[in-house]
């Protein structure tokens, strides 16, 4: 994690060892370089006549030796066509920046890119997603490589971000504040999100949960065992964790910000720390990806450790129902008929269909909080990659102007969510002879029936659920955790919080 500061000023003028500008396609210097290029004689222009930097998006330039400036050298960044310049341009833009930053021996630098306007996109979020852009391009899971490598002898340390004049700066301050907070709490679900399966067990995350409440006493966080749960009568729940000899667990986590008889937001995260299939046993082929299915735990805590840091006035439940899937003598077998906790039955029809077994038992827990709105977030299908890809979250939700608000902040927050329905007529797809529903619904529209299986436990409240099956991790050379939908629901929750703390 980086620190992160904002001042306003003359580019010349700026003391450091790197001053960060922009270029636009073709060849077109922003407001900073313009002016660093008047000072400096032509420097700058000199280089973009030569064809060095084009303004291509994401492209950069290193320049030492410019005249006239207090800063050492100055790096040249692509900003693309100005009229198309947007969030994620920026984002595009600040990320290559800082990575042909961060392994030069440059501790600390001083970027223009936040001068830089974009409508319809407030000054807030240009610091949050500049901060958040920047802590992803440095962050790397190293902590189990005995020699982290390469290791940037002097890693970049310090960001100054330089805000247009006629800004705020305690706003701009503020807003630097928050999106760390944001940051870190992302840092913490993509570390939750890359530990090995054998290091993370329902056990060891709920650990991590707890270990929460050291930083943010006011933070209760309540693990229920195995005897509790059989109490409870969340039979689905316990019916996957069966075949594994990790016990599960169901973690909660209460940030109660707001008043006491406020109705609470409860997220509930899939936290499957290990998926084989069970006696449905999954292909061989990238089985390790599927320590990632408590992803959506990860983000879960990662989340509840920002309300609890940016103190929000809101209440706000996590729930995570935790269990590892294996197959084993003990383990539940296609054909098995379980009574969930709603009293509704289930036959099973694959053992690889688990998440939504676990989360119909917490979404059925979730009752008992009288909450506002749930939403929960799981890798619960493969079938949400195949059809929308790794860009947007899935959405589904039982209630449209929920489903809206989620809409806007994840394209605010420039982690998108894509609607897909939640029709009964996906519903008799589960239908089985023997028992009240099947867990699942055939080959067809597997994103959708499972939507539509968890639905029939959520009949209650206003509910969403994210499929994050294609967006919580990356696959190939940058494998590993995104973090995602940290930054989406963040957002989601600060717009309420300030909803909540500014006067009817
Ligand atoms: N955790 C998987 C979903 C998954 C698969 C996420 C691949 C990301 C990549 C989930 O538990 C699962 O196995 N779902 C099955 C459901 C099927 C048996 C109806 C799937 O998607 O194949
Ligand atoms: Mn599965
Ligand atoms: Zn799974």
């Amino acid at each position: 994690m980086l620190e992160f500061s904002v001042k306003s000023g003359a580019p010349e003028k700026q003391r450091s060892s790197c001053l960060i500008v922009g270029v636009f396609e073709a060849r077109k210097l922003s407001d900073a370089a313009l002016t660093i290029d008047e000072v400096s004689e032509g420097h700058l222009g000199a280089i973009t006549r030569r064809g060095d930097m084009e303004g291509e998006l994401g492209d950069t330039l290193l320049i030492h030796g410019v005249p006239h400036i207090q800063a050492e050298r100055v790096l040249l960044v692509g900003l693309g066509k100005e009229r198309d310049f947007d969030l994620p341009a920026l984002i595009k833009a600040t990320t290559a920046a800082v990575k042909a930053l961060h392994y030069r021996g440059t501790t600390e630098c001083v970027s223009h890119l936040t001068e830089l306007d974009i409508k319809g996109v407030e000054f807030e979020q240009i610091i949050r997603q500049s901060v958040l852009a920047i802590d992803a391009a440095v962050y790397r899971f190293d902590q189990l490589k005995s020699t982290p490598e390469p290791s940037p002898r002097r890693p970049l340390r310090k960001v100054t971000f330089i805000t247009p004049s006629r800004r705020g700066l305690l706003d701009a301050e503020a807003s630097v504040r928050e999106a760390m907070a944001i940051s870190s709490g992302i840092h913490l679900t993509k570390n939750l999100a890359n530990l090995p399966p054998n290091l993370c067990t329902p056990t060891t995350l709920a650990d991590h949960a707890r270990k929460l409440t050291e930083t943010h006493p006011a933070l209760t966080v309540e693990v229920l065992d195995q005897s509790r749960m059989e109490a409870l009568g969340m039979n689905a729940l316990l019916a996957v964790a069966k075949g594994s000899i990790e016990p599960p667990k169901l973690i909660v986590m209460e940030h109660m910000g707001g008043n006491a008889d406020d109705a609470p937001i409860v997220l509930v995260g899939k936290g499957v720390t290990f998926d084989s299939g069970g006696i449905s046993l999954k292909p061989g082929l990238d089985m390790d990806q599927m320590k990632y299915d408590m992803a959506g735990a990860a983000a879960v805590i990662g989340l509840i450790s920002i309300v609890a840091e940016l103190r929000l006035p809101i209440n706000v439940v996590g729930i995570v129902p935790s269990v590892e899937n294996m197959p084993d003598g003990k383990a539940m077998k296609p054909g098995d008929i379980i009574k969930s906790m709603s009293g509704q039955t289930i036959e099973v029809l694959n053992t690889d269909a688990e998440g939504r077994l676990i989360l119909c038992d917490a979404l059925t827990y979730a009752k008992r909080f009288k909450p506002e709105l749930v939403i929960d977030m799981a890798t619960l299908t493969g079938a949400c990659v195949i059809a929308l890809g790794r860009v947007p979250s899935g959405l589904f939700s039982n209630h449209k102007s929920l489903a809206q608000e989620l809409i806007k902040a994840g394209e605010a927050s420039a982690d998108r969510v894509w609607e897909l329905p939640l029709w009964d007529d996906y519903q008799p797809l589960l239908k089985s002879n023997f028992a009240d529903m099947a867990n699942i619904g055939g080959r067809e529209g597997g994103a959708l029936t499972a939507a539509a299986f968890l639905s029939r436990f959520t009949k209650d409240y206003r509910w969403a659920h994210l499929d994050i099956a294609g967006t919580a991790w990356q696959t190939g050379e940058n494998k590993g955790a995104t973090g995602r939908p940290v930054a989406l629901i963040a957002e989601f929750l600060l717009k309420r919080a300030n909803k909540a703390s500014s006067p009817a």
